[in-house]
Order: C-alpha cells, then sequence, then structure tokens
C-alpha cells in the first residue's frame, strides 16, 4: 500500500466515525512559546485540549506535518529517526475516550490495513486498570502482548498530557532475535506503529499537573512507519515516501544504495534532510544563525556536507526539493505553489554554504592535523570559533567533522569566544555608525527620497556597504538600504532616525537607524537576521512606532519647553541644540545665569498646563516666505528648501521643523525636568522626560518614597515631619555628645597636666588620650599649650585602626631648644609611621597602636634631650 493511500485511508476512516478534518497546520508554533516547532499532532491543538478555545468540532483528524530535532546525529543510522515526518492523528476534545480510542485504533491496523492481529502487541502505563480491561477483554489481546511500562506518560512542553499506550508491530525474525530485539528493546524487531495517549492532565508552566476538567484523546501514528510495515521494508527510509529520495541523491552521486553502510547513511540524511528543509522553507523560515531559522541552516548544511562526501559536486538541493514537492504534495498541497520560492531560498543558502564550506574544510583539516599532530585529543573552541565566524560552520559541523577524525571540541570554549566576538562587534559598531559612507546615487535619479509615514510596503531600490553598491546580502551581514517609499525618520534637527523591521520574500533585515544623505536620498542601516535580501526585492515595512511615538512626545515637548523658557526667562532664549531620544529630551538655549527654582517650576507648570490643554498640532508644508511671515521660528546656520514643514501648536509655538511630533499635546501625558546646568558661556542646558518616561519617574519617586517611609517607620506623608523631628534629633545628640567631649577633654587635661614632667623649669605633658578624631586631638594639644604650666606636651591616639600623634611646644620651650617637628618624627617612626613638622606644632601618624605608649616616650625623650 503506497503512503499517500495509507494517509487518505485514515483520514477517511476516521471522518466516518465523526471526526473533522483539518488540513495540517504549520511547522511554526501559534502563541506556544514553549516549542521552537510543531512536533506532535496534538501540539498546534493544545488550546481546544485545555478548553482555551472551543474547537470547530469535538472530534478532529489530521495528518500533521511534524519535526524533531533532538535526535539529529542518529538521523540515518537507525531505521526511523527523522527530523521531518508526518503523524497520523485522531483527537477527542471532551467526547470520546479510552474505549473508542482503543477500538478504532485495533479495526483500523487489523481490519483496514489488514495487518496481522497476532503480531500485534501494545504497552500500557501499569496503573491504568482500564487501558488493560480494554485490551484484554474488549478487544481480546491475551496478557502476555500487554507491557506495563512506567515510561507510558505523554508530554511535550507546557499543556494537555497523560498516560498513554503504544502499539508495536512485530517485524518477524528476520530483523534480529538478541536480548536488543525483545519486545520493549530498542531493537528494530517490534516497531512502534502507534500512540494512543489518554490526555487527562494540563501540565503549567511551573511543572505542575492539573487534572483537566474534560478528558481528551491524542493519538499519533508514524506515517513513514506504518509505510514500511505495509511495505515490508527494513526501514522508513526505504519505502515509497522517501526512497525516490534516495535514488536521486545516489544517481547525483555517480553510487547505489546498499553498496556500503556509509554511503547509505549520507543517501538518508540528505533524503531526510531535504524534506525537513522543504517544509520549514515552505512555512516561512529562513536560514538565520537564530531559532528555526538556525535549525533550517544547519539542517541543510548538514544535508549539502553529506553530499559532497558522496562525491556530488555541483548544487543539488534545489533538485531535491523539487523532489520532494512531488512526493509530499499530496498530503501538503500549498507546497505546490511555493515550489519556486522554496528552491530558490534552499538553492540561495546551499551556494552560500558551497563557497565556504571549501575554504572551511581546508582549514579545518589544518587544525585537526595539527592537534593530531600535537597529541590533542580536541579542538580549541578559539579554532571552532574562528571557523564559525569566517566560515560559517555551525560548531556542531565541526564537532562531526572532527569525531570522524577522533577529536572532540572545546564547547565551552567556542561560547566564550563567541561572547567576547559579540562584544566587540556592538562596540565598534557603535564606533562606526556615525560616518556611514553610502554607495553613489546618482543612478537613483533624485528617487529615494520620498518619505510617507504610512506606507508598510516598498521596494529595495539601492543596497550598499562600505559605500559600494551591493547585489544582495545575507544574514549576519550588515547593510544599508535605500527604499523607493520610506516610512522610516531619518536623523535630523536633534531627532534620532527611526529603527523596526523591514522583510522581503528571502529575508529579514533589522533597521538599525535611519538617515539622510546632503542631497536627501533617505537611507536606512540594519543587520540582516534571517535569510538574504536582494535589490529591487519587494519589502513590509515596520517602524518601531512605539519609541517613535516617544520621540514624537519628547519633540513636541521640545517646542513647548523653547515657548516657555521665552515667556518666563524673556525673548533673549534661542535655541543652541537640541537632541530628541525616545528616553528623554535635551534642549540647550541662551540665557546668562542659572534658572532660578521658581523660574524652571514656572516652565515645568506651563508645558504642562500645554500639555493638559489637549490643542491638537498643525503641520503643513509651506513656502519659506509664508511661514516665516507667520512668525515661525527659524534655526539661524540651518538651511531650507523653499516649501518647508510649519509644525504649529496653536497659539503656543510655531517653528520649521521635520521631525516627528505629537497629533495633541495631550499625548505627552505630562512633562518634569530633570536637571537644569551650564555647559558654556551663556548656555544653559534642560534635560527632561515625558510620556512613559515621566510616569516610570513618578513611580518611582513613588517607590523610593515608599521606602524611605518604611525605613522611618512612618507613612510617605509624614515623612517630611518625621524627617524633621530626626534632624532636631540628630542636632541635639551631636550638642550632647560634644559637650561629653569637652568635659572628657578636661578631665584628660586634668591628668597630663599632673602627670607631666619638669625639667629646668619646663614642664612637658604627654600620654595617650581618648578622641574621636584628628582633630579633637589638636584641640587637646591647643588646650593644654594655652596653659602657663605646660609648655611642651606629646601626645597620642589611636583612630579606627590607626595611631595619631601631636607635638607642641612654645615660644619658651622652642627658644630652649624644643622642636617639635622632631620630637613627633622620632615617635612616629616607632608607631610605624612617618610626619614631622616645625619646632612648634608638628603631626604624624602611624600604624601600630600597640607600640603608641613607646612612640609618645620617644618624642618626649627626645625634647628632654634637646634641653640637657
Ligand atoms: N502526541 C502523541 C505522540 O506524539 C500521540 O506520540
Amino acid at each position: 500500500m503506497k503512503g499517500n493511500e495509507i494517509r487518505e485511508r485514515y483520514l477517511r476512516f476516521f471522518e466516518e466515525r465523526g471526526h473533522l478534518h483539518l488540513p495540517s497546520f504549520p511547522l511554526i508554533p501559534k502563541d506556544d512559546p514553549s516549542l521552537l516547532l510543531i512536533g506532535a499532532g496534538m501540539a498546534p491543538l493544545k488550546p481546544f485540549f485545555t478548553g482555551k478555545v472551543e474547537p470547530p468540532r469535538h472530534r478532529v483528524v489530521t495528518c500533521q506535518k511534524c519535526m524533531r530535532t533532538g535526535d539529529l546525529e542518529n538521523v540515518g543510522r537507525t531505521a526511523r529517526h527523522h527530523t521531518f515526518f508526518e503523524m497520523l492523528g485522531n483527537f477527542s476534545f471532551g467526547d470520546y475516550f479510552k474505549q473508542d480510542a482503543i477500538q478504532w485504533a485495533w479495526q483500523f491496523l487489523t481490519e483496514e490495513l489488514q495487518l496481522d492481529p497476532e503480531r500485534l502487541y501494545v504497552t500500557i502505563h501499569p496503573e491504568d486498570k482500564e487501558a488493560y480491561a480494554l485490551w484484554h477483554e474488549t478487544v481480546g489481546l491475551p496478557d502476555e502482548r500487554i507491557y506495563k511500562l512506567e515510561d507510558n506518560f505523554w508530554e511535550i512542553g507546557e499543556g494537555p498530557c497523560g498516560p498513554c499506550s503504544e502499539i508495536f508491530y512485530d517485524q518477524g525474525e528476520s530483523f534480529g532475535t538478541g536480548p536488543e530485539n525483545a519486545m520493549g528493546s530498542d531493537g528494530d524487531r517490534f516497531l512502534e506503529i502507534w500512540n494512543l495517549v489518554f490526555t487527562q492532565y494540563n501540565r503549567t508552566k511551573d511543572g505542575q499537573y492539573e487534572p483537566l476538567a474534560k478528558k481528551n484523546i491524542d493519538t499519533g501514528a508514524g506515517l513513514e512507519r506504518l509505510a514500511a510495515v505495509l511495505q515490508k521494508k527494513r526501514n522508513n527510509f526505504e519505502t515509497d515516501l522517501i526512497f525516490p529520495l534516495i535514488e536521486r541523491a545516489a544517481a547525483l552521486a555517480g553510487t547505489k544504495y546498499n553498496t556500503s553502510a556509509e554511503t547509505d547513511v549520507a543517501l538518508k540524511v540528505i533524503a531526510d534532510h531535504s524534506r525537513a528543509v522543504t517544509a520549514l522553507i515552505g512555512d516561512g523560515v529562513l536560514p538565520s544563525n537564530e531559532g528555526r531559522g538556525y535549525v533550517l541552516r544547519r539542517i541543510l548544511r548538514r544535508a549539502v556536507r553529506q553530499g559532497k562526501l558522496l562525491g556530488i559536486n555541483q548544487p543539488f538541493m534545489a533538485e531535491l526539493v523539487d523532489l520532494v514537492i512531488d512526493l509530499l504534495g499530496q498530503g501538503l498541497p500549498d507546497l505546490f505553489e511555493k515550489r519556486a520560492y522554496i528552491k530558490k531560498i534552499a538553492a540561495s543558502e546551499e551556494a552560500r554554504f558551497q563557497k565556504t564550506l571549501d575554504q572551511g574544510s581546508l582549514l579545518l583539516q589544518e587544525k585537526i592535523d595539527a592537534a593530531k599532530e600535537q597529541q590533542k585529543t580536541s579542538l580549541s573552541g578559539e579554532d571552532v570559533f574562528q571557523l564559525y565566524d569566517t566560515y560559517g560552520f555551525p560548531w556542531e559541523l565541526t564537532e562531526e567533522i572532527a569525531a570522524e577524525a577522533g577529536l572532540a571540541i572545546d564547547i565551552d570554549g567556542f561560547k566564550t569566544a563567541m561572547k567576547t566576538q559579540r562584544e566587540r562587534a556592538r562596540q565598534a559598531r557603535a564606533k562606526v555608525s556615525a560616518k556611514v559612507a553610502t554607495p553613489d546615487t546618482t543612478r537613483l535619479a533624485g528617487a529615494g527620497k520620498t518619505a510617507d509615514e504610512t506606507a508598510t510596503a516598498s521596494e529595495i531600490l539601492m543596497l550598499g556597504r562600505d559605500g559600494v553598491e551591493i547585489e544582495s546580502a545575507s544574514d549576519g551581514e550588515s547593510v544599508l538600504i535605500i527604499l523607493a517609499t520610506n516610512p522610516f525618520h531619518a536623523e535630523g534637527g536633534g531627532q534620532l532616525g527611526d529603527i523596526g523591521e523591514l522583510q522581503s520574500a528571502t529575508g529579514k533585515v533589522e533597521i538599525t537607524d535611519t538617515k539622510k544623505n546632503p542631497d536627501g536620498t533617505i537611507y536606512l542601516l540594519g543587520d540582516v537576521t534571517e535569510g538574504t535580501i536582494e535589490r529591487g526585492a519587494e519589502v513590509t515595512l515596520a517602524v518601531d512606532t512605539e519609541r517613535r511615538h516617544d520621540m514624537a512626545r519628547n519633540h513636541t515637548a521640545t517646542h513647548l519647553l523653547q515657548a516657555a523658557l521665552r515667556h518666563v526667562l524673556g525673548d533673549h532664549v534661542t535655541q543652541a541644540g537640541s537632541v530628541v531620544m525616545p528616553e528623554r529630551l535635551r534642549f540647550d538655549f541662551t540665557h546668562p545665569e542659572p534658572l532660578s527654582s521658581d523660574e524652571l517650576k514656572a516652565v515645568e507648570a506651563e508645558v504642562n498646563e500645554r500639555i493638559l490643554a489637549g490643542i491638537a498640532t498643525n503641520i503643513r508644508e509651506l513656502p519659506i516666505e509664508e511661514a516665516k511671515a507667520l512668525g515661525a521660528i527659524a534655526l539661524f546656520g540651518e538651511k531650507y528648501g523653499n516649501i518647508v514643514r510649519v509644525v504649529e501648536v496653536p497659539e503656543v509655538s510655531i517653528e520649521l521643523c521635520g521631525g516627528s511630533h505629537v497629533r495633541n499635546t495631550g499625548e505627552i501625558g505630562s512633562f518634569r525636568i530633570l536637571s537644569e546646568s551650564g555647559i558654556g558661556s551663556g548656555i544653559r542646558r534642560i534635560e527632561a522626560v515625558t510620556g512613559h518616561a515621566a510616569y516610570r519617574l513618578a513611580q518611582q519617586d513613588t517607590n523610593d518614597l515608599a521606602q524611605a517611609a518604611e525605613l522611618l517607620k512612618a507613612r510617605p506623608q509624614e515623612l517630611l515631619e518625621k524627617l524633621e523631628k530626626l534632624l532636631a534629633e540628630k542636632k541635639e545628640l551631636a550638642q550632647e555628645l560634644s559637650s561629653l567631649h569637652q568635659a572628657q577633654a578636661k578631665d584628660q587635661v586634668g591628668d597630663l597636666v599632673k602627670n607631666a614632667v619638669t625639667q629646668d623649669g619646663l614642664r612637658i605633658a604627654s600620654g595617650v588620650v581618648e578622641v574621636a578624631d584628628v582633630q579633637e586631638l589638636r584641640a587637646l594639644g591647643d588646650m593644654l599649650k594655652a596653659r602657663n604650666d605646660i609648655q611642651a606636651l606629646v601626645l597620642g591616639a589611636q583612630i579606627g585602626e590607626k595611631v595619631n600623634l601631636v607635638a607642641m611646644a612654645d615660644a619658651t620651650a622652642v627658644a630652649r631648644g624644643i622642636h617639635a617637628g622632631n620630637a613627633v618624627k622620632a615617635a612616629a617612626k616607632i608607631a610605624g609611621g612617618g610626619g614631622g613638622g616645625r619646632p612648634d606644632m608638628a603631626q604624624a601618624g602611624g600604624k601600630d597602636p600597640a607600640k603608641l605608649g613607646e612612640a609618645i616616650e620617644a618624642g618626649v625623650a627626645v625634647m628632654l634631650q634637646a634641653l640637657a
């Protein structure tokens, strides 16, 4: 029985039993961030299972295209691993349950497909008594052909899941009789052909299993496996669904299937991967270095590489895609319409890879040889990265080729190198983006200047890079684009250029900036993120309008600010510079002195009044003379054409301006000044926020206040009162502390005087004192020195972990030869420090508090010596 007929019979069998046949859903999941690609028939039906969406009928049957890439290395090496495959499935959403599912499956296999019932085995979950009873009693399957397996629970990402029951077909002893071929083992003899899932739970994002209100059925039968069984083939690749691809690849390589195991693996990989490539491109995936685009790239490149290994020296993907479409088209008729497109994308990615493959393979071989020579067991991360960066070798490909030579690769090292490179690239981009050279635009004869904010589609007139015109650019490359009609606002008048996205049938570009040539040609700068874009392509355009709207708020607010400044400060205020960013605005203006806080408040209040008034703005294009007659402010030094754009906020401001503005001042939301500062003589700068940023600032303020209030254990409204109280308390405490210190100092002075030594009629005070800081230490010294009964002193204190010393001598002592500097120097030396000073007063520091006493003694000794 042919594959196409099996598909048809299955769909019809379940249609006859009340099921609605839905066509296959695309491979790209809709609204399911937990999945990269659809990998099971039930995956696109999750919302029907959970009850989130009402299904068109409670019984559905599909033949769903599926992709599974978890086991890529096994593809071609086993009888039944695929990336792309078709899954037949019948589904019940709260309608029938285990009994019908089991009975119909049995009936379809044994009656419709006429499989020998004696060769069928099943597995069930050990606790599923109901399934056991149905298989054993209702169907009549003997106990020894019902296996209880703990793993029989099926789930995919978030969503519906439950215990399952798998149906196996015994392909016979010719497939092997060893233990690996026992039922339930990994061998090929017993082939799982159908899985019946009794969906009764919903797995939540955080991994909980919630019972579903209504029980469901989800089944999946691999079309290729059924075909292998019915066509009595040893593996899925030999069925009529896939084998023509193997034959074609073999013919292209001038070889035959079944000549060597290695050749067969390569042929199977090519066959499998060309199916996947066709289906992925057909569903809109474009080659790129991320996500699904990367899956596509990797699979396509694996296939091309296997082709090379087989000795296919010309491009072959387009030819295989053609054949895939013939083979799959009956089940997936949309492929017919997309034939030319899919071939084109596949061929261009193949060409791109081919180009780098030859060079890269040589380099890789060198690296492998070098590693082997140095008796290494793996390739370094830098090597792997170089291949990736220069030749576009996915690391997995390098890993495979290295493995063939018996080497591993350092994946962590690769990832580190990749991260470093990204950072470097980002910084480099930031540097060069300021001065990008545009290609010569004379060819365009003035086209490329049309701006139309509402345009959502256009044509690429010119592509460029580094000042040179190019025909196409592929993902990973940066590019300059000139469009026929352009909704992106170019940087100008202080406003940053728009960003967004651009998409053609064959590629996607992230637009990172928009600029204008001196001649008025508008150009976009961007990075191709998927596929390839070409000159002349029709493209759809999406400006980041949220960001632009934020800029529009800031731009109109800038006009309001200028008007308010002139009103509050006077007509001498003129614009000296302006930057309009999405997150804030910066306005420089002439004014001789800082604004007082009252002036700032008045300016802020006036702008906010104009916002609250909800004034409709008026934007027109007028001859310049007319605009001037209206009183439009034109900036000295800026060039304007004959026709100018006038932006008016009626009764408030009228300016010549090419930027983005709100339709009504109310859209600005609110306006808050962040700072006012001087940036040069007679020039002031105001930075301010509006809209979202002003709202976020208000939120931030509220949060800060709440946190401060919490710290002070007060409500936000009581904050000021509480703070005043705290400050008063603090002042009181400080006063108390200071009088305490004074009292303490007096005590210490008393002791020091008492213990002073007398020599030749001079009294020298010395000792370790307790003070809070150096100032106090000096104050204490001064206090002593001021007394008639003390002529010189050496004091020391431990402050924190350190030692501080002070020595003083009055005029009498100095006249008698005492030198405070010498004394303190000697003391500091002992305390592990240094210092010195004048004869009458000197200070020093040291590190060793334990030596403080000794140090002071040494200082005193120096003074005494001077007297001797
Ligand atoms: N969803 C089940 C499977 O893919 C049927 O095996």
